[in-house]
Parts: C-alpha cells; sequence; structure tokens
C-alpha cells in the first residue's frame, strides 16, 4: 500500500487509503514509456496513480471490490485513454490483459490485503473495532464470514482459524462459537468479536483478541491465499522477458508463498523422471530482493499498517512458464463450499 500522492481524490468521504512501500514498489517495476503494467490491486489508485506519473506508459488496472473500481472512474477519465479498470479477482489477469488486447506486460504489481476503505467502513463487515455486519467479502458475491461462522463444523471453524489465523487458542474459539451459535446466529463484527474475547484471555498491551480469527476468516472467505498463487502463475505467463513481478505482503502467509514460489522459479528445475537430465527447465525469475524490503520508521510512524509490509520483487528471465501445479504451497483446508454443509 502507498501514500498516494493525492489519494484523498478517490476516498468517497472515507479515509484514503494510504498505500505502503509506494517507492520502491514502483522503482522496482522498472516503468517506462510505451510499458504496459498491471496493478492487480488498484485499491484507492495510489500504485496506479504512481506508475501513470512515471513514465508514458499504460495501466490496467484490477480490482474484485465493485467499489473501488468505482471510485476509480475519475482517474479513468484523467489517464485519458492510459488506464483501464476492471472489476475482478487478480487470478484472472493474463485472461484480463488479453482482452484489454495485450498478450504480454512489462510489469504486475500486487498490494495485497484490505485497503484502509474496506477496513475503515463498518457495513463491510472487516472490523472487530467497528459493528457491522459480519460480511468481509472483498466482493459482494459468495459466502460471507458469518455463513462460515453460523455453519462451519466445530473442527472446521478450529483448522481455520488455527491455521489462517495462526491463533494457538484456536479450540477454544471454535468452541465458544459453537456455544453461542446455539443460542441464535452469530450475525455482527462485535458480537464474534466478543465470543472470541471471551476465549481467548489477553494481557495490556496484547494485540485485541479477535484479530486472528478475524483475519483467518477474511483469508478464507476471499480465498486469499489461492489466489495469489494463482496471480503468481498467472505473472509467469504474460510477463515479457525482462519484465517485473513486485508484490507487498502484510503477513507470514502471504509472505511465505511468494518467497517460496520466488525460491523455486529461481532455480533450474530438473526434467521429469522420463525426460533426461539434460532437458532441465532454465529459472524463470531472477530475484530483485535477496531479503523483502521493509518499510523504514519513518514510514512506519506515519503510517502503522506500514510495519508488517514486506515486499519482493523478481524479473522474468525469458524461459517458458512452467506448467505445474504450485497447489503444495497452500496450507491444507477444506473447500468453502465442503465447510458451507457444516457437520
Ligand atoms: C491494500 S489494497 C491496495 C491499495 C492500492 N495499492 C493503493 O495504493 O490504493 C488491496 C486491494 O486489493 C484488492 N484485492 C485483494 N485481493 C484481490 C484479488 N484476489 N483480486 C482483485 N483485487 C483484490 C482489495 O479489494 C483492495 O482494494
Amino acid at each position: 500500500m502507498m501514500a498516494g500522492s493525492d489519494g484523498a481524490a478517490v476516498a468517497g468521504g472515507l479515509a484514503p487509503h494510504v498505500p505502503v512501500l509506494g517507492r520502491p514498489a514502483i522503482d522496482l517495476l522498472n516503468v517506462r514509456d510505451n510499458g504496459i503494467y498491471i496493478d492487480g490491486t488498484f485499491g484507492a489508485g495510489g500504485y496506479t496513480r504512481a506508475i501513470l506519473a512515471a513514465a508514458n506508459c499504460t495501466v490496467i488496472g484490477i480490482d474484485r471490490d465493485q467499489r473501488a473500481v468505482a471510485l476509480g472512474a475519475d482517474l479513468v477519465e484523467q489517464a485519458n485513454g492510459r488506464l483501464t479498470l476492471t472489476e475482478d479477482r487478480f487470478s484472472n489477469l493474463a485472461a484480463i490483459a488479453r482482452e484489454a488486447g495485450y498478450e504480454a506486460v512489462d510489469g504486475v504489481v500486487l498490494d495485497l490485503g484490505v485497503s484502509s476503505m474496506q477496513l475503515d467502513a463498518a457495513g463491510r463487515g472487516f472490523s472487530f473495532r467497528l459493528d457491522g455486519p459480519l460480511d468481509m467479502r472483498m466482493s459482494s458475491v459468495g459466502a460471507s464470514a458469518a455463513d462460515v461462522v453460523n455453519t462451519a463444523s466445530e473442527r472446521d471453524l478450529a483448522n481455520i482459524v488455527f491455521i489462517l489465523g495462526e491463533e494457538r487458542h484456536s479450540r477454544a474459539v471454535a468452541r465458544a462459537i459453537v456455544k453461542a451459535r446455539g443460542a441464535e446466529p452469530v450475525r455482527t463484527t462485535r458480537a464474534l468479536a466478543d465470543i472470541v474475547a471471551s476465549a481467548v484471555r489477553s494481557r495490556p498491551g496484547d494485540i485485541h483478541p479477535a484479530t486472528r480469527t478475524f483475519q483467518a476468516l477474511r483469508i478464507y472467505v476471499n480465498d486469499e491465499l489461492a489466489e495469489i498463487v494463482a496471480a503468481l502463475q498467472a505473472a509467469e505467463r504474460v510477463l515479457k522477458p525482462h519484465g517485473r513481478l513486485v508484490v507487498v505482503s502484510f503477513h507470514s502467509l502471504e509472505d511465505r508463498i511468494v518467497k517460496s514460489f520466488l525460491a523455486r522459479r529461481g532455480e533450474a528445475r530438473a526434467g521429469s523422471r522420463h525426460a533426461p537430465e539434460i532437458e532441465r527447465e532454465a529459472p524463470t525469475f531472477r530475484a530483485l530482493t535477496k531479503r523483502p524490503i521493509v518499510a523504514d520508521e519513518d514510514e512506519i510512524a506515519r503510517n502503522p499498517r506500514a510495519r508488517s509490509a514486506k515486499l519482493r520483487a523478481a524479473e522474468r528471465e525469458p524461459a517458458p512458464a512452467r506448467n505445474d501445479d504450485a497447489s503444495d504451497l497452500l496450507p491444507r483446508l477444506p473447500a468453502l463450499a465442503d465447510v458451507l454443509k457444516g457437520h
């Protein structure tokens, strides 16, 4: 996320999203005249603005949030044909580029997670600090967090909260949810935050006890980790040789996927057991950041959300994209459709 130089223009009444690590993200994207760049997480348009300002280039903006896309309409108009904006998931970025008329692009940037505009809108149900419907969907389709909380089995709830929230007290959280929903469905963020707080003891100075459970449900409802894996694979297919991939993540589950994917793609892969050793596949990416770039103290002081941000970047090598199933990068969890069947 980056503090847009003029982010206030698109805030739609809510506090504007302050982009994080914007300067290094745009520098590493290596924006050039006539280049085509995909901003897969348009949000409040902070990154897109910076890309458009960096050179006479074209941006394909994507966001799965209909509101973010609607608020970006002014920027599309100001960009005079240099920006297209599509409401979609970034896992579809290669197809979206093709539809926009581009078989290959010069850069892909992803600034993962939720925007402040989403977090600060009580009605979206992302925040345990604001009371609202227990929704958490970035787009308005599909199951909500309330659907999961009110139908998943205790075991599935515990697994989701443990794996995606890294919550040590996941079993106690799941037990408390199942007990509470036996009396009445859990419909609001406040109700869920209170239930979790009753199950997870916290000391002064700790993060809010509901933080991890809310993170887990948000990631699960939006299938965020599978989206990242699919987007990395799509970026590999759509980037030109020497094209740049830049990803900013906000927690260890996201960063681990990006790091592992780039490590794998940075190594030559042995041929299959049926192919001779000489058919080793060449690396498809060269890492530009040996260690992730993090925000400096100034940025963290200005924007506390920058504290956990990690930026990784890589350059596409000319080798053909690999065609493997990278689902082993994902934690093992039951599918949403199965979880919604309950017991
Ligand atoms: C952290 S914000 C991006 C902020 C943006 N860089 C800026 O400067 O304003 C993340 C945005 O990505 C969107 N998003 C998250 N996952 C997505 C996905 N799988 N596909 C498309 N958009 C996604 C969210 O809806 C949100 O608007």
